[in-house]
């Protein structure tokens, strides 16, 4: 199976951005502990983190019918983007979606979610655990499937 990892703007800050909200790992740390998971579980992962929608968008279009599994943290464009759903609805991947901090509890502008309502599941507020999580849950759904 073939897994892609999506991480959308201020991603690549990570382990100095905000620490006490997203925690001291950076992106490379958690990259590479998944790989690891990745390589566990017998499983191709591909990454790319963009500040861009353009770049997020184009590699989901690549990704339509060579990625089984999508898992995505698109960060500020979870509470903007239409054009990154549209861009997951047109390639049919099932995906999770990941946020490292609970979102919930934070200010009202990201309560809302322009990709939950479509996810195959959300991942809110476990940190840097949250990926592993998804990657483990996607592997067993596209063993179930
Ligand atoms: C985030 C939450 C978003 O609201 C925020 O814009 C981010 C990161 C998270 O992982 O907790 O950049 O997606």
């Amino acid at each position: 199976f073939k897994i892609l990892v999506l991480n959308g703007p201020n991603l690549n800050m990570l382990g100095k951005r905000e620490p006490e909200t997203y925690g001291s790992q950076t992106l490379d740390d958690i990259i590479a502990s998944l790989n690891k998971q990745a390589a566990d579980l017998d499983v191709e992962l591909e990454h790319l983190q963009s500040n861009g929608e353009q770049a997020l968008i184009e590699c989901i279009h690549s990704a339509w019918s060579k990625v089984d599994f999508i898992i995505i943290n698109p960060a500020a464009f979870t509470h903007t983007s239409v054009a990154l759903r549209d861009a997951l609805l047109s390639v049919d991947i099932p995906f999770y979606e990941v946020h490292l901090s609970n979102v919930h509890k934070r200010e009202a502008f990201r309560h809302h979610s322009y990709f939950s309502d479509v996810a195959q599941g959300v991942l809110v507020g476990f940190g840097a655990m949250g990926y592993s999580m998804a990657l483990n849950a996607a592997v067993n759904h596209l063993h179930q499937t």
